[in-house]
């Protein structure tokens, strides 16, 4: 290595050092832009043998059902056991199929996501929607879910929020 290349490496080395030792040092500031205004936004509930209701009871209006799966992360193979979503690590994989009672006749919605468990402050999560048929074409958005627990059943409220732009 010659003495000019050698410097070089060594200035870098320590402007490097200097980066990673700073204090609060982050590597990525990204100030994200503000949403627009979603297209349209509308809450459902999942009930626990999945269908889709109008509101948090079991008995509630359908509105639709659930089609996919959830791949459970047992923790990267430790032996505690997956006992809820908040324990371990989901990822969801679900298609959304909304029926005629919910007015979005036949339109399907895709979500996906990965949530390690529901935030402690909120208690909600966020996952993505990646895209739908029949009313909801072109697609995409986010959706927040939070645990409702009643008296008998419990269910996940998701807050859907959905952007359409060609
Ligand atoms: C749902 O069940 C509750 C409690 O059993 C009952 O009070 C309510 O009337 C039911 N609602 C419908 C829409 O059936
Ligand atoms: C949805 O599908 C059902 C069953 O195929 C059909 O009877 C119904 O008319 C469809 N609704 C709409 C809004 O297309």
């Amino acid at each position: 290595m010659k003495a000019v290349e050698l410097q070089l490496y060594l200035t870098m080395f320590a402007v490097l050092s200097l980066c990673s030792n700073a204090a609060g040092y982050t590597p990525y500031s990204f100030v994200p832009p503000r949403l627009p205004k979603p297209d349209f936004q509308f809450t459902f509930y999942m009930q626990s043998r999945n269908p889709l209701t109008l509101e948090a009871p079991s008995n509630s209006t359908q509105v639709g059902f659930g089609r996919g799966m959830f791949v459970f992360d047992n923790n990267f193979g430790s032996d505690e056991p997956v006992t809820s979503v908040g324990s371990n690590g989901v990822e969801w994989l679900w298609t959304g199929i909304f029926n005629d009672e919910s007015g979005l006749g036949n339109s399907t919605l895709c979500f996906k996501g990965w949530n390690l468990e529901l935030d402690s402050v909120t208690g909600t999560a966020e996952l993505t929607l990646c895209g739908g048929t029949g009313l909801f074409k072109l697609a995409r958005g986010y959706v927040q879910i939070s645990a409702v627990v009643g008296a008998t059943s419990a269910s996940l409220r998701h807050d859907v929020s959905v952007f359409i732009k060609a």
